[in-house]
């Protein structure tokens, strides 16, 4: 491992069932605290169970999951602290539709981070300008684009304050011309230096600002490299393959 790297979230020996069904098999994944992991792979290759695995949304059967050194918490209190530390963002932005931008960004700030109103507002308002969405505030999340509502749910994750983003094919209901100004917000965190983990099918965002790619199939991970060697040289068929698929069109 390079000089620096201090990991942030580990994985080791992860299973997962689902029944009959093997969706998440002897996981071992390390990620370096300010490092960006792009994950991949084909549609149920386990990569969403794998996020919702670290956010602690599924419970895992075998192995052990830690963030920042600290095991994730079993039910109960430590729940809500940890899904604030490591926060994640949906394919469906998930917004509360009777909420205001404004008080969907300050929710979870004075019941979860025991904020005073002034302070969630004024970070609030802060987030909203870095996602150019300070002119919005008072809208309903259904007056605003999906691009728009995405970056509201990228602010609402900011606002906690997290260690890390888990961010799951957030582009993938987009309308495509609302999928850079996303994915621009993402390139912008990843140069801040925010850990990420970042399940999507934009391949120039994996080129451009993951630090390594992992390709998924079938619960297991087949390849953890950087993006350079993965793209330019798939080790497995199922790489392969799975590439050749996807930059065909
Ligand atoms: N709650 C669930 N109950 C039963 N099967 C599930 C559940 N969630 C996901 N699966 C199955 O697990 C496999 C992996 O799913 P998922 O993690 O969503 O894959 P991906 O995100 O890579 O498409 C799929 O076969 C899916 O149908
Ligand atoms: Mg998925």
């Amino acid at each position: 491992m390079a000089a620096g790297f201090t990991p942030l979230i580990e994985l080791s020996g992860v299973n997962k069932h689902f029944g009959e069904l093997h969706v998440l098999r002897d996981i071992d994944l390390t990620v370096g605290r300010g490092e960006v992991v792009v994950v991949i792979g084909p549609s149920g290759s386990g990569k969403s169970t794998l996020c919702r695995a670290i956010n602690r949304l599924e419970q895992i059967e075998t192995g052990r999951i830690t963030i920042d050194g600290v095991p994730l918490p079993e039910e109960g209190k430590g729940l809500a602290q940890l899904r604030a530390e490591v926060g994640m963002v949906f394919q469906s932005f998930n917004l509360f539709a009777h909420k205001t931008v404004l008080q969907n960004l300050m929710l979870a700030q004075l019941k979860v981070r025991k904020r005073g109103k002034a302070a969630a507002e004024a970070k609030s308002h802060q987030l909203l300008e870095r996602v150019g969405l300070e002119a919005h505030a008072a809208k309903y999340p259904a007056q605003l684009s999906g691009g728009q509502q995405q970056r509201v749910a990228i602010a609402r994750a900011l606002a906690m304050d997290p260690k890390a983003l888990l961010f799951d094919e957030p582009t993938s209901a987009l309308d495509p011309e609302m999928i850079n100004e996303v994915l621009d917000v993402m390139r912008g965190l990843a140069q801040e230096g925010m850990t990420m983990v970042v399940v999507t099918h934009e391949m120039g965002f994996a080129r451009s600002a993951a630090n390594r790619v992992v390709f998924m199939a079938d619960g297991q991970i087949l390849e953890d490299r950087v993006p350079e060697d993965f793209f330019g040289h798939p080790e497995t068929d199922r790489a392969k393959d799975f590439l050749s698929k996807i930059l065909k069109h």
